[in-house]
């Protein structure tokens, strides 16, 4: 039962759908004047009139029902108060009922999303730099799951270039097989750093390693060898992470994988006359719409980063016919984003308007910004090992006795750090601090997984709860019934806007007014009826909160 909908029914607004109207109830602040409301300044415009006097219109004709049972005009806001009860006990039925699929919805049906998130780069150490759009797209992906569309998870991996001509150089230079296994991703990573500290002083090294990037290309047996071991050694190592982090792809078709995709784009660019030579580089001029050329050819013929990018968005749309494309990728690259979907555009693809680039905010350190060459990084799996002893350490002081405390500080641990990176507006900077996401208090993930194992406690202890019926509800019980609620427009929203963090707010919001009720009603002595509805209220807030918490790719205990 939706009750802005039945609002939104009742209200008639010259020039304003029902969707529209839908979309301007608002919850209020505080629910002392009404449980919804409908601010009138944004029609002041349209209908021509003062906000006061078009609420106090809408109030005349408006008639209350059973549903909705009181509406009143006070400075413009028209307020609206329900059956209370009646919303309570459908909603809770709805939501014991639905359970994992409560918030769920299938707006997507029939619709097709391609997700590009993480998209690693072969050989180079995965670090916090990579936290955001591994955890951003990978929540993405489950709440567009959540809302019917079918999902096409991306690692479109950073394996071409002649990065790994350096690497093959830097191997036979200072590496072996044995030395590689052993070491793994830090090996890689200390030959490439002595690379190029020796290039410095022997720049005909890169002639070298463009040698056997050619070679790579050109599928020499033992140079693609070695790039496979390299190729196979980083995914082995970042699967740890992803396992950890709950993150799956449905494809690893990275940059290589477009190489002999690439041709038939460079010979439809030049038969749409779009491809231009300059300076011996092939590149489709974008003066007109105030950007540098997009490069296409380097003057030797090879191609570049956007051509794989071109190349593998037609490869999706033939392959995939999505109904939108996602790149989830730092803004730094806005302009590479906005380059290949003109190009797109410009060579005549409609779908060029699908094309989504979800940027996001950059992660530095209180040292500086991040750079693989310089060593000035710090390894995701530190971050999460860390995470997770701090939290094996917290359980080891304040609940000694609990059973299976590996299994909860890894949930704890990594639900923190993912948490931690979802919780703010995703375009925003983060300076990172082990400080930060070793807290655990206030709005953090621990304190929502600990709200459902306290939920879990009253479940348990109260065993089976009949039905309640009439009661008069606190304000801090409706407090919850009003978040509970929610929760759909919250996942939808997060969709529309691509914003996991509107789920991870939402979890605070609603574990925060449980906490309210939770301190302020008595559950177990209560009586009867009433403890009926306040087990079915801890049920509701269980499921609520550990599918917001799942949408996120975190693991929920049962205890802590
Ligand atoms: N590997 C790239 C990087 O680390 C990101 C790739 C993003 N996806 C894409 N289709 N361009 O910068």
């Amino acid at each position: 039962m939706d009750y802005k909908k039945i609002i939104a029914q009742k209200l008639n607004i010259d020039g304003l759908s029902q969707q529209e109207i839908y979309s301007y109830i608002e919850l209020p602040p505080n629910f002392d004047m009404g449980d919804y409301a409908l601010p009138c300044f944004k029609l002041s415009k349209l209908l021509r009139r003062s906000p006061i006097q078009i609420a106090e219109d809408l109030k005349n004709n408006f008639v209350t029902d059973e549903f909705i049972t009181e509406c009143s005009a006070v400075n413009g806001y028209l307020n609206f108060k329900i059956n209370r009860q009646g919303f309570a006990s459908s909603l809770l039925d709805e939501i014991i009922c639905s359970g994992d699929r409560y918030g769920s919805s299938d707006i997507g049906e029939n619709k097709t999303i391609c997700i590009d998130y993480s998209s690693i780069n072969i050989a180079k150490p995965f670090h916090i730099g990579h936290l955001s759009t591994t955890v951003i797209g990978s929540a993405l992906c489950k709440i567009f799951r959540f809302l019917g569309y079918k999902v096409v998870g991306i690692n479109h991996l950073g394996d071409y270039g002649t990065q790994f001509g350096k690497l093959i150089v830097a191997f036979k230079k200072w590496s072996s097989i044995e030395q590689v296994e052993k070491g793994r991703l830090s090996e890689l990573t200390r030959i490439y750093v002595k690379y190029h500290d020796e290039a410095k002083l022997h720049p005909e090294m890169d002639d070298e390693a463009r040698h056997y990037f050619k070679l790579i290309e050109d599928g020499d047996k033992e140079s693609n060898v070695l790039f496979e071991m390299f190729k196979r050694i980083t995914l082995e190592e970042v699967d740890k992470i992803y396992k950890l982090l709950n993150v799956e792809f449905d494809s690893y078709a990275g940059e290589s994988f477009y190489n002999d995709k690439m041709a038939p784009i460079v010979d439809e660019l030049k038969e749409k006359n779009l491809l231009k030579v300059s300076d011996g580089a092939s590149i489709v001029d974008l003066e007109e719409h105030d950007m540098p050329p997009c490069l296409i050819l380097k003057s030797d013929g090879s191609t570049l980063y956007a051509t794989r990018d071109i190349a593998a968005a037609v490869y999706r749309k033939n392959t995939y016919d999505f109904y939108k494309c996602l790149y989830v990728v730092a803004y730094q690259q806005n302009l590479h984003f906005k380059q290949f979907f003109k190009v797109l555009e410009l060579m005549g693809k409609d779908w060029a308007k699908d094309m989504v680039h979800v940027a996001y905010g950059m992660v530095s350190l209180e040292s500086g910004s991040m750079s693989t060459r310089s060593g000035n990084v710090v390894l995701l799996e530190d971050v999460i090992n860390k995470t997770i002893e701090k939290a094996y350490a917290v359980i080891e002081e304040k609940n000694p006795n609990l059973k299976d405390k590996d299994k909860i500080a890894k949930a704890v641990g990594t639900g923190a750090v993912i948490f931690g990176a979802l919780c703010n507006n995703k375009i925003k900077d983060i300076v990172f601090s082990y400080d930060r996401v070793l807290s655990f208090e206030g709005e953090t993930c621990p304190y929502v997984q600990y709200t459902i194992a306290r939920c879990n406690g009253v479940i348990a202890k109260s065993g089976e709860v009949g039905k309640f019926d009439k009661f008069d509800m606190t304000a801090s019980e409706y407090a919850v019934i009003s978040e509970l609620g929610r929760f759909k427009d919250v996942v939808k929203a997060a969709g529309e806007k691509y914003e996991p963090s509107f789920v991870t707010r939402y979890a605070i919001d609603l574990a925060t007014a449980f906490n309210k009720f939770y301190m302020e009603c008595k559950i177990a002595t209560a009586e009867q009826s009433v403890k009926n509805f306040r087990v079915a209220l801890c049920k509701a807030v269980k499921i609520t909160l550990t599918n917001a918490l799942t949408l996120l790719g975190i693991q929920t205990v049962d205890e802590m």
